[in-house]
């Protein structure tokens, strides 16, 4: 056999190898979708369950993403996660994420109540950065809730980070990012006090809209318009 042949087969082998990886990559980040996807249809379900027969909307809106492959690798490093999709299947639970923004604290509860007591659900881990904010002032829901996927090989089951905050916990939470990646993680002091004190004046309109709400919803509001006469 010549060097030409034997170089070639090496590479033919490598090539294969490379586009086995890919397959396999690919068909582990479809698991990822179809999860996030069986969320989605669940939290539409309830909106719209709660549009028709409460008349309320309790969701503001909802996005959803895949992690890249290129931040899934970065986190596999920082982690120190074995590079394996087993290990990584294992250790990395936020590869698919839903952001469910609510109008209401109370709404953020409701919906995740209302997300977990369903029976193909499983919580695997809860944090609650509203009940525990981190220091920062960072607040919100965080949940990995894991869901069946059913595929032609059979049932999978999928976690999905799914984040719950209230409109003031999200304009949060988006200029806070921001500014962690304009300054690269090395904000200055100044600008992280002024963060934490904007955290709490949303925490506060929170609270103040919540107490409107409610005034605007209860029993006496309806009589406000008789007994002003
Ligand atoms: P990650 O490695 O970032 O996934 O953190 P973690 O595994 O410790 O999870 P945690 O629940 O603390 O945060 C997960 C996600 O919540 C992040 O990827 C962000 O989307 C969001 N998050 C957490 N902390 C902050 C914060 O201080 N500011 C902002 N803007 N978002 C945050
Ligand atoms: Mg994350």
């Amino acid at each position: 056999m010549s060097t030409a042949s034997v170089d070639d087969e090496a590479l033919n082998q490598t090539l294969s190898e490379a586009r086995e990886l890919r397959d396999e990559f690919q068909r582990f980040l479809h698991e990822y979708e179809f999860g996030m996807r069986e969320i989605e249809t669940k939290i539409s379900i309830l909106r719209d369950e709660f549009a028709h027969h409460h008349s309320y909307n309790p969701i503001e809106h909802v996005k959803s993403r895949v992690k890249t492959p290129d931040s899934i690798v970065e986190k596999v490093a920082r982690r120190g996660v074995e590079p394996d999709f087993a290990s990584i299947r294992t250790h990395i639970t936020d590869i698919a994420g839903v952001r469910v923004t609510c109008s209401f604290v109370a709404d953020v509860y409701r919906l995740f109540d209302l997300l977990a007591a369903q029976d193909d659900i499983t919580v695997r881990i809860v944090k609650d950065y509203i009940a525990a904010p981190k220091p920062n002032g960072y607040r919100s829901l965080h949940a990995i809730l894991e869901v069946p996927v059913f595929l032609s090989s059979g049932p999978i089951a999928v976690p999905v980070e799914v984040q719950f905050r209230t409109i003031a916990m999200d304009f949060w939470a988006s200029l806070e990012h921001k500014i962690h990646y304009k300054f690269q993680g090395q904000v200055p002091p100044r600008l992280v006090d002024d963060l934490t004190a904007a955290a709490d004046a949303a925490t506060e309109l929170d609270e103040r809209m919540e107490r409107l709400h409610r005034e605007a919803h209860s029993p006496l509001a309806a009589l406000a318009p008789i007994i002003e006469v």
